[in-house]
């Protein structure tokens, strides 16, 4: 599928870190696989590289390491090296602006801003483009985190929407385009079989978990001020959720699904903050061993404070306020260098409501649907079977659903996708500001509660997070499903 027509897209921060492991590698996979316009450009704009040349160098030495699993395939990334043209820019100059606006005057298409900058410069960004007049008829790309909080999140959104309509901004959170995270949508709206399962009614719980080996690497200085709560659940796990519970969709269109996932968002039951302690728990990792390799403590990496109270693990309890998912918890983790990594949606199914078969049947866990989104895409429906031999002896079994046994092509990369998605104007995988919203309203008590007071609790590298995280499950008659990487 080759984009619709043609394109120039230009890439703000075009050295950078995310640039270089993420968009610029799905750029060249795109155009390896045949998906871009032959005519479409790559404007990659910088401060460091002094011309086009200098700027092709520093990419052959640093984008094609982050290039295709498989290898790189030397004819088609000349011919994607061919697409790419440079801007050096200051984006103190206004005259560096125009130089831009010059440059980008005979490109013909869609026009598209990918801002793979800080938070902090996006409105400048907006401003400059506006005063040179490139707001027109163009696509803004915002990457996470958008702000610090709900307060600073509106300000940007506020002021990006004055030179940009909403129909004009794309905000990426890049779990949207995962493949996994696609299938979760045929899945539930695909099959009548898992529906009618699908409520308060058969569910006696969720979880949902997205853990990390990884520390955070050469991003102390960002993560310090940012913390897994921003990082990972005000954008990655609250989608993920609200695929999870969300009503099925009128269509798959852009707004019917936004408004489905919009509508959990805002049924999502308020935090109270006397209760914090109760519901959400914070950690902080220590020097441990992954995978029989020592690993520092979160406070003596490069960029971290030596008394940092940053939280790098979170775990939560959360509720729906709706008809479908009154008084079921879903449990929701997320944290850096625990014992694996792993990210997947645990349906816990009620038992039996009465066993002519013996107690065993009544065991909780044994009616489970487990949806493994990484590192491989599966899906395992646990349920009871006779063991064999005389007796009524039950015994958990599973039924395996392994994707790459089914699909010999690979798996789309979340960022190919959702550029694709951006030149072809395809909003359905972007995050609409209304529903940013709702996340950052959901999850400011526990920031407000966790910067006035106390501090994570330790965890060692390697293992799963604080006590405290199985302890709240505990309480629910529950516990985390870690055995199964
Ligand atoms: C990013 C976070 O959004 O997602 C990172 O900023 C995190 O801290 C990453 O490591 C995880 O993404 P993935 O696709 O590797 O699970």
């Amino acid at each position: 599928m080759q984009t619709d027509s043609s394109f120039t897209f230009v890439l703000f921060g075009g050295t950078g870190d995310l640039s270089m492991r993420k968009i610029l590698p799905a750029l060249y996979e795109a155009h390896r696989a045949g998906m871009l316009a032959a005519s479409g450009k790559i404007v990659a704009v910088a401060r460091h590289e002094e011309d086009r040349a200098s700027y092709l160098q520093w990419v052959n030495e640093h984008v094609k390491a982050h290039v295709a699993k498989s290898g790189v395939d030397e004819n088609a990334w000349a011919s994607f090296v061919d697409r790419i043209e440079y801007v050096k820019l200051d984006l103190g100059r206004a005259e560096d602006f125009v130089k831009l606006r010059d440059a980008l005057q005979d490109q013909s298409g869609t026009r598209v801003f990918y801002l793979a900058t800080g938070p902090s410069l996006f409105v400048p960004i907006c401003h400059a483009l506006a005063s040179v007049g490139l707001n027109e008829n163009a696509r803004i790309v915002l990457e996470k985190p958008l702000g610090y909080d709900l307060r600073s999140s509106n300000a940007i959104n506020d002021a990006v929407g004055e030179i940009f309509s909403e129909e004009q901004i794309y905000r990426i959170d890049h779990y949207l385009g995962k493949e996994p995270v696609q299938n979760l949508l045929a899945l539930r709206f695909g099959n009548a079989l898992f529906e009618p399962l699908w409520r308060r009614e058969w569910v006696e719980s969720i979880q949902i978990t997205i853990a990390e080996e990884l520390g955070v690497e050469a991003r102390g200085d960002f993560y310090d001020n940012t913390g897994a709560l921003r990082d990972m659940v005000q954008n990655h796990l609250l989608q993920l959720l609200s695929i999870v519970a969300m009503e099925p969709p009128h269509s798959m269109d852009s707004d019917s699904v936004r408004d489905e996932k919009l509508r959990v968002l805002r049924a999502l039951k308020p935090i109270d903050p006397r209760d914090i302690s109760k519901v959400a728990v914070r950690g902080q990792y220590h020097a441990g061993v992954i995978r029989g390799t020592s690993v520092p403590a979160y406070a003596t990496e490069s960029g971290v404070k030596t008394d940092s109270a940053t939280e790098t693990f979170v775990a939560l309890k959360v509720e729906i306020e709706n008809w479908r998912w009154a008084g079921v918890p879903f449990f929701l983790r997320t944290g850096k260098r625990l014992a694996d990594r792993v990210a997947e949606i645990v349906v816990n199914f009620r038992a039996v409501p009465h066993s002519a078969l013996g107690a065993s049947a009544l065991r909780a866990g044994a009616n489970r649907l487990v949806i493994r989104l990484q590192p491989n895409e599966t899906i395992r429906l646990y349920c009871l079977a006779k063991k064999p031999g005389e007796g009524m002896n039950l015994s958990s079994v599973h039924l395996d659903l392994a994707f790459d046994q089914f699909f010999k092509e690979g798996q789309m990369e979340a960022y190919q996708r959702l550029l694709l998605d951006v030149i072809n104007g395809r909003l359905a995988l972007f995050v609409r500001r209304d529903e940013q919203e709702a996340a950052w309203k959901w999850v400011e008590p526990i920031l407000n509660e966790w910067a006035a007071s106390g501090k994570p609790k330790p965890y060692a590298a390697g293992t799963w997070g604080p006590a405290a995280a199985s302890a709240m499950l505990a309480q629910h008659g529950t516990c985390w499903l870690e055995e199964e990487n």
